[in-house]
């Protein structure tokens, strides 16, 4: 067979260690194991009825052929009131991008940008993207760490002394996958009086996690508290989460005209348009009745409250509240060190995680895989019922632990 060359950009990427851990708790589930998944990135929550109903409509109508490489006007319209409705944000249309989800936005960003050597702030930990999509495009990640004490934020003095001449963006995420921390509009505003000293630097704002909050957080988005950072921001967004439409691949960006237009040259010759079946349903998601969330974020936050609640019952974890998405991100710093039922010293948030999956059977994703350590990241999007047995488990294997 022949030796098949890969790219030296492609090299340097990891597949998605969240994709891996998904995979492991998969193979325990069908050797038998009664694994509780708590890795997922999505909603359990179904797309509400009349967004489906859309889907089918537009389907009836006929609405199946490609369509404007970044989105059709009906929904580029309805992204427009979206962002002046939510955000207080004033977009032209052509200020708007369509794509098929809200990773291919931020990845066609980083593609039409980058030039070899230019960085990117990732405040760590981060979203597993980020790094990988910043390298594929030539890029170079430039890691900030935050702390747990300050809700995994990150601090105006760390970002100013992470910024060089090469820094091209700053990607900020709020809520946070993997932490679910937020930032006020004092945290935003501090952070863009640094931005508005480096007028070389553009920022990505990540807000697809926008709808999921909880006891009276405040969304902001950083080019609304700063008006003067509008002309170099991108905010993305998107219809994954906040709709429970996963699958059908749908998000969007506004920012600066000349950027949406190379955003839609890197498109035009590679995915073309998304689907234009999801882009009607979202047209309808966007415009319609939003009160189903009210009841959705009640649930979450009552999975949350009970989740933080056991993890700090565990012996050796401890957990903060956090204001938005439906994560957490417990310390594990207290088990390491421990010898775990195996025999195996838990040396890693790593050995942690894949202890307890052995002993326990309960899958979640080690720390380092978003960049900071010792931690783990929950993922509450699971049933009331799955959480407290998984965290019951978690219990018991961190009091068995040795040491
Ligand atoms: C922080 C963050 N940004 C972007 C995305 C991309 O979502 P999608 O491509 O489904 O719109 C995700 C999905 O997990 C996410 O967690």
């Amino acid at each position: 067979m022949s030796d098949i060359v890969l790219s030296s950009s492609l090299a340097r990427v990891k597949p998605s260690p969240t994709l891996a851990a998904t995979q492991k708790a998969r193979d325990l589930k069908a050797r038998g194991v009664n694994v509780i998944g708590l890795g997922a990135g999505e909603p359990d929550f179904d797309t509400p009825e009349h967004v489906k109903e859309a889907a089918i409509d537009a389907i009836r109508r006929g609405e199946t052929k490609y369509t404007n490489v970044d989105g059709i006007p009906e929904l580029k319209e309805a992204v427009v009131a979206k962002f002046r409705r939510d955000n207080n944000l004033t977009f032209k249309v052509s200020e708007i991008s369509v794509a098929p989800g809200g990773k291919a936005s931020i990845f066609n960003a980083l593609m039409a940008t980058l030039n070899p050597g230019d960085e990117v702030i990732v405040p760590a930990p981060y979203w597993v993207s980020y790094p990988d999509m910043a390298l594929i495009a030539g890029g170079v990640p430039v890691f900030v760490e935050t702390r747990e004490e300050d809700g995994f934020l990150l601090r105006p003095e760390d970002l100013e002394r992470a910024i060089t001449k090469k820094t091209r963006w700053l990607i900020l995420n709020s809520p946070s996958n993997p932490t679910g921390g937020a930032y006020s509009r004092r945290e935003l505003r501090a952070l863009a009086d640094v931005l508005l000293r480096h007028p070389h630097v553009m920022v990505l704002a990540d807000d697809m996690y926008e709808h999921i909050v909880y006891d009276g957080f405040e969304f902001s988005t950083i080019a609304e508290v700063e008006p003067a950072l509008f002309d170099r921001t991108l905010t993305v967004n998107g219809a994954s989460k906040a709709y429970a439409m996963t699958g059908w691949r749908i998000g969007y960006a506004g920012g600066p005209e000349k950027l949406i237009k190379a955003m839609a040259k890197v498109m035009s010759q590679s995915t073309s348009n998304p689907c234009s079946i999801s882009q009607w349903a979202v047209v309808a998601a966007l415009n319609g009745d939003h009160g189903f969330l009210t009841e959705r974020n009640a649930a979450f936050k009552a999975r949350r409250d009970r989740v933080v609640a056991m993890l700090n019952e565990a012996e050796g974890i401890t957990c903060a509240t956090p204001p938005g998405a439906f994560y957490v991100y417990p310390s594990c710093a207290g088990t390491i060190g421990k010898t775990a039922p195996s025999g195996r010293r838990i040396e890693t948030d790593e050995d942690f995680t894949s202890e307890l999956l052995e002993a326990e059977a309960v899958a979640a994703v080690f720390g380092s895989a978003f960049g900071l350590a010792p931690y783990f990241r929950i993922s509450y999007a699971a049933s009331m019922d799955q959480l407290v047995e998984a965290c019951t488990r978690i219990q018991r294997f961190c009091a068995a632990l040795k040491g």
